[in-house]
């Protein structure tokens, strides 16, 4: 081992080092390591004075403001009102996410802020030059290393301050109860079979929808009914439930994430090779010109609309996976492996003489990115 700084050069013996107080032992271990301290200085050299509890108790509060973070999260995520009506309006806000991220921030910033200002309020000040060296270490060296990390732990003053090390650990508990609330939780509350329904669902006994004989209406995202006429030979149409009343979650048929779906129409010669039981499901039954398939990317779950008319090919663009719209949305290309779910569409004349399209069914699958329990 080579070293090139003065008499800090010198390695003391095994012996020696028995001998030194840790922090003697500290000082010489960083300069045989080539660590030259500058300057150390302890920030409160007499122990309990009113400025050092001051300090010890200005750490405690972040530390417990941090706990007192992640408790809320807790309580909140189990238990917190995430919708809310401003009295006297029809407006409705959701915030359970923004409360949840909120109280996760707190908890996570002043357990931050807290261990910044413990290194700066309570540990030593100190300064160190250190050289570069490679060189495996000697039993020496091990020896200092391990009354460095002695003096370290001194350092932190761990040891005396108990109510840093209570409130500490107050904030570590919440910081490793947060993720198994939220990991447990979401276990708890079972999604029964949301999962296998859409708004698409006949409503035959809903005032609401009388007049289309309980089907539901295919809108677009205004609520303005969609039919055949209003789309070009090769076009599409993003499409949604109409349904205006609000589900338990607070969503409408244009809000809910499970209901975007697209209306396509086929070009002048095109045939579509229908799934098996599916072959009645597009518009006219006969000979379909018109598709609906859910927008929901079978892969991972993104927006999947790109058509390109003239070969009947749907892209999604996050992973690139391609539908071939012409064999009933099947995966041809890219990670999807499902094919697109496919809706059932019939044509009704409105009050206004118009046709328009209606779902004559819900989703005869499940929408949506695959699951252990799909084919
Ligand atoms: S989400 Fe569509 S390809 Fe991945």
């Amino acid at each position: 081992m080579t070293h090139s700084h003065g008499e800090t050069d010198i390695e003391p013996t095994a012996d020696e080092i028995r001998e030194m107080s840790p922090e003697e032992a500290m000082i010489a271990g960083a300069a045989v390591d080539g660590i030259h301290i500058v300057h150390r200085r302890d920030r409160f050299p007499v122990r309990g004075t009113k400025a050092e509890k001051r300090a010890e108790r200005g750490v405690a509060l972040c530390f417990l403001i941090s706990a007192l973070g992640g408790l809320a999260f807790i309580v909140y995520f189990c238990a917190g009102k995430w919708k809310w009506h401003l009295p006297g309006t029809s407006q409705t806000f959701r915030f359970y996410t923004p409360v949840l991220g909120a109280t996760l921030a707190i908890m996570l910033l002043f357990l931050g802020i807290g261990l910044i200002l413990w290194a700066k309020w309570l540990m030593p000040e100190e300064e160190t030059i250190q050289d570069r060296h490679d060189v495996a270490s000697t039993d020496e060296e091990k020896l200092l290393t391990e009354a460095t990390l002695i003096q370290g732990l001194d350092d932190t003053g761990l040891p005396r301050r108990s109510l840093i090390l209570r409130s500490l650990g107050l904030a570590g508990g919440a910081l490793a109860t947060v993720p198994l609330v939220a990991l447990v939780g979401a276990m708890i509350k079972k999604p029964g079979d949301q999962l296998f329904h859409t708004m698409f669902r006949p409503r035959p006994h809903d005032p609401d929808f009388t007049e289309t004989k309980g089907l539901i209406p295919l809108v677009d995202s205004n609520f303005r009914r969609i039919g055949p006429d209003d789309l070009e030979p090769g076009g599409l149409a993003t499409v949604f439930p109409g349904v205006r009343a609000e589900n338990e979650n607070g969503y409408n048929g244009v809000t809910d994430a499970s209901s975007p779906t697209l209306v396509i129409r086929l070009r002048p010669g095109q045939k579509v090779k229908s799934r098996k039981g599916q072959a009645g499901f597009g518009w006219p039954r006969e000979n379909p010109q018109y598709l609906a398939f859910s927008k929901i990317c079978t892969h991972a779950g993104c927006p999947a609309s790109l058509y390109e008319q003239q070969t009947g090919r749907l892209l999604c663009p996050c992973h690139q996976s391609q539908f071939q719209v012409l064999e009933d949305a099947k995966p041809v290309f890219g990670p999807a492996t499902r094919s697109l779910p496919k809706l059932p569409i019939d044509v009704q004349t409105g009050a206004d003489g118009r046709q328009y399209f209606v779902a004559r069914s819900d989703y005869k699958e499940a929408i949506g990115p695959g699951f252990w329990e799909r084919p």
